[in-house]
């Protein structure tokens, strides 16, 4: 593959959040999770499991779990300042478009396995290798899913402890496994807003840090700021 067809996927991989009900044959499914499997995880640990969920009772019942996580993270958000208060949008986030979609891969992990690092490491930064070896495989299949012509949504409400129990009981995970985020798949109904992507010059610096690109506090609030607007 050249770079220009890399990038060109890397562009096209977006935040679906309106799904077409059409299903996805599990061939489809099995190539999206067939990327994940190559992830790099640390000393090769690969800690994931992929729970595939089609069935529409059970899909109801965690698209629940989420809009409660959601109506909680809501009234919190009530406690903040108005101009930085996070707003969730009528379509696709209350009414959440992921009840359409076929298919909801959760992505779990088995931290035991980071034994197979040297101990330090798993003491001093288990959680965080543990979080990223998931992310890596999570964006893989998001970029296999695009490659597919499938759009997809990461819900990280899932990994959320106020509803993790219950979708552990729901989908009987042992309680060695950690839930992570849940990929949504499906064909998208509605092609996703522009998203704006900070310039590279802004982020990168030449052999040391350079301090004319530091970000004040102000800056970083006029950033959220401004991110609350792009959303309406
Ligand atoms: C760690 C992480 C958590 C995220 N959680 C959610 C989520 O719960 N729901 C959602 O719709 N999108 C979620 N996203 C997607 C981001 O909102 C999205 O990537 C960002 O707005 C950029 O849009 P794009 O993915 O279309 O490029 C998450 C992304 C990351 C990396």
């Amino acid at each position: 593959m050249d770079y220009e067809s890399f990038l060109e996927l890397v562009k096209c991989r977006r935040s679906v959040r309106t799904f077409k009900p059409d299903p996805i044959p599990r061939e489809t499914v099995n190539q999206i999770i067939e990327a994940a499997r190559f992830a790099p995880s640390a000393g090769n640990s690969q800690p994931w499991e992929f729970i595939v969920i089609t069935d529409p009772g059970t899909k109801d019942k965690i698209v629940e779990f989420v809009m409660e996580n959601h109506r909680i993270l809501e009234k919190v958000e009530l406690a903040r300042e108005e101009e930085l208060r996070y707003v969730w949008k009528e379509s696709g986030e209350k009414n959440p478009g992921i009840k359409q979609a076929p298919v909801f891969i959760l992505v779990c992990g088995d931290a035991r396995i980071s034994g197979v690092n040297p101990i330090l490491t798993t003491l001093t930064r288990g959680d965080s290798h543990f979080d990223s070896n998931l992310s890596g495989a999570f964006l893989y299949m998001s970029l296999a899913a695009a490659a597919l012509g499938l759009g997809s949504q990461r819900v990280s409400a899932t990994g959320s402890p106020i509803i993790k129990p219950f979708i552990r009981a729901l989908l009987n995970i042992p309680p060695e496994l950690d839930i992570y985020h849940m990929c949504v798949l499906g064909y998208q109904a509605a092609t996703p807003k522009e998203r704006y992507v900070r310039d590279r010059d802004e982020m990168v610096h030449d052999e040391s840090y350079d301090q004319t690109k530091y970000r004040s506090d102000e800056d970083i609030r006029h950033y959220i700021v401004q991110q609350r607007q792009r959303r309406r």
